[in-house]
This record gives structure tokens, sequence and C-alpha cells, in this order.
């Protein structure tokens, strides 16, 4: 499985959070990384650490993902032949309503969670396959299996994408997945201003552990990962029951 992950990799949203755990991770494993995200001196102090505990190399590329020149900077680095795998992690979710938030804000939701993956992707997957290995993990969402706002259907297109990417290049050693988290503790609810007081403990989970099982099911070469018992079950719920049911318990939560 090690030799999967050989290198250089590209994180985006390493600052923290999923994307830090991916960093530290593959670095422990022994690759290369190209950490992105907005905030250059979180990348650094992230860069400089990751150096010095597993002795890798680490380039630092600050962009705003809602930005298309900074998206296609990203890509650009993306298309280059050293890049052997990518993690498009970086997000965030909605402050306000579907009706209360501006355009603009919608929109950018859209260009981090859409533009960039697709571009990112585009940008990386020819190499990929003309060296015939590589692959990319999308950060998606078991909210992209409710009918919950502009965020959701964002995550259900970064699904059926990744999905697609995997069935077209199936016959080579190139691998494209779609990893779902359900609520995991990061910096994403306290940025999106959710509460969280009436989530129960058993349906959060932890980052650290998260990204292990999202590796181990990208080296079984699985389509979609969904990692823990508690959200295979939920997505076994969300995929299989009558749309109709999945839009009411949509409604019951937030939708934005
Ligand atoms: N945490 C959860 O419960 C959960 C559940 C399901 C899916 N997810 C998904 O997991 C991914 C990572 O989320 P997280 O929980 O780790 O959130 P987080 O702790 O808030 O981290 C988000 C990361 O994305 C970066 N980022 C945000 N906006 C960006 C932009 N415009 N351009 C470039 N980088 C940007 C942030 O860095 P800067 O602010 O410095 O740019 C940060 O590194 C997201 O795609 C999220 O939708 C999270």
């Amino acid at each position: 499985m090690t030799s999967l992950f050989r290198g250089t990799s590209i994180v985006t949203g390493a600052s923290t959070g999923i994307g830090f755990e991916f960093a530290d991770e593959l670095a422990s494993r022994g690759m290369n990384l190209v950490v992105v995200a907005r905030n250059t001196e979180k990348l650094e102090q992230v860069a400089q650490l990751l150096r010095s505990k597993h002795g890798v190399l680490v380039e630092v590329l600050t962009a705003d993902l809602s930005d298309r020149e900074q998206i296609d900077t990203v890509a650009q680095r993306a298309s280059k032949d050293d890049i052997d795998l990518i993690i498009n992690n970086a997000g965030f979710g909605l402050n306000e309503s579907f009706f209360d938030n501006s355009v603009e804000a919608e929109q950018k939701l859209l260009d981090v969670l859409v533009t960039a993956v697709m571009r990112i992707s585009h940008a990386a997957l020819p190499g990929m396959r003309n060296r015939n290995r590589g692959g990319i993990i999308n950060v998606s969402s078991v909210a992209g299996w409710m009918s919950s706002g502009t965020y959701s259907a964002a995550k259900s297109w970064v699904t059926t994408f990744s999905e697609s990417m995997t069935m077209q290049l199936r016959d080579t050693d190139v691998h494209v997945m779609a990893l779902c988290p359900g609520f995991t503790r990061t910096e994403f609810q306290d940025r999106a201003g959710m509460e969280t007081e009436t989530i129960p403990d058993w349906m959060w989970l932890d980052a650290g552990q998260l990204v292990r099982d999202a590796l181990t099911d990208f080296a079984g070469r699985q389509p979609v990962s969904v990692p823990s018992i508690q959200y295979k079950a939920l997505g076994l719920v969300a995929q299989y029951a009558p749309r109709p049911i999945v839009r009411l318990l949509s409604v019951m939560s937030r939708s934005r």
C-alpha cells in the first residue's frame, strides 16, 4: 500500500482540519507536499512542522480557490509530472440560508467546491493517465445525498463527478475517489456559524481517523469512501430511502 503514496501530493485546504490531517498522514508515509490555502502564515507553520516531523519537502502555494486566476495557478502546478496525488479538500459551509445569503456568497461556494475541483482535475488527470499512475481524492460530504441548499448540491456534484472519473479511468492505474465525511471535529462548524450542541457524540468523527480510513479505501480503489459504521448506515438510508422522505429530513435539518 505504501508504494501508492510516493512522489508529491497537492493538498488544498491544508492549513487546518481534514486537509492538515491529510498532509500530516501523507508526509508520514514519505510523500513530498504542496500545501494550498489562503493564509500564508498558517501554511508556512504547517510546512515547517511537517518538514521537521517527517523530513519531507513541503512547498507553500497560497491561493484563494474562489478566484479563477488563483485556481489556475494551482491547476498549473497540478499538471506537472511530479504530482502523483491530489487531495481536493478546501471548502467551507454557508452562514445563511439561500434566501438570506448574497448571490456572491453562493457563487463563491460553487467556485471553491466545484470549479476549483473541476479545473484542478482537468489539468492533472491527462498527465496521470499518460504516466499510468497517481490519483485524486475529492473531499465531498454525506450532505451530497441530502436536498439541503447550494452546499449539498455542490457536494452531490463532487461525488458524481468523482464516480464518473473513476469509471473513465477504470482500465488504468489512476484512481479517483470521493470521500464523504459526516460531522468531523474541525474549524468547519465554527466558520459556518453552526450550532453543534444538539449533535450527539456518536455522530462526530475524528479527522485523523477519517483520513487514515480514506487512504485505506483509496488504496483499495473504492470509488466512494464513507468512513465509520454510523455514516455507512446513514448513507444506506439516505441513498435508498424514498426521495420524499430524504427531502423531508433535509428541510428538518438546516437548509443552506
Ligand atoms: N468538518 C466536517 O464536518 C465536514 C463534513 C463533511 C465534509 N467536509 C468537507 O471537508 C473539507 C475540509 O473541511 P474541514 O472540516 O477541514 O474545514 P476547516 O477546518 O474549516 O478547513 C478548511 C480549509 O479550507 C481552506 N479554505 C477555505 N476556503 C478557501 C478558499 N477560498 N481558498 C483556499 N482554501 C480555502 C481553509 O484555509 P484558509 O482559510 O487559510 O484558506 C482550511 O485550510 C471541506 O471540503 C468540507 O466541505 C467537512
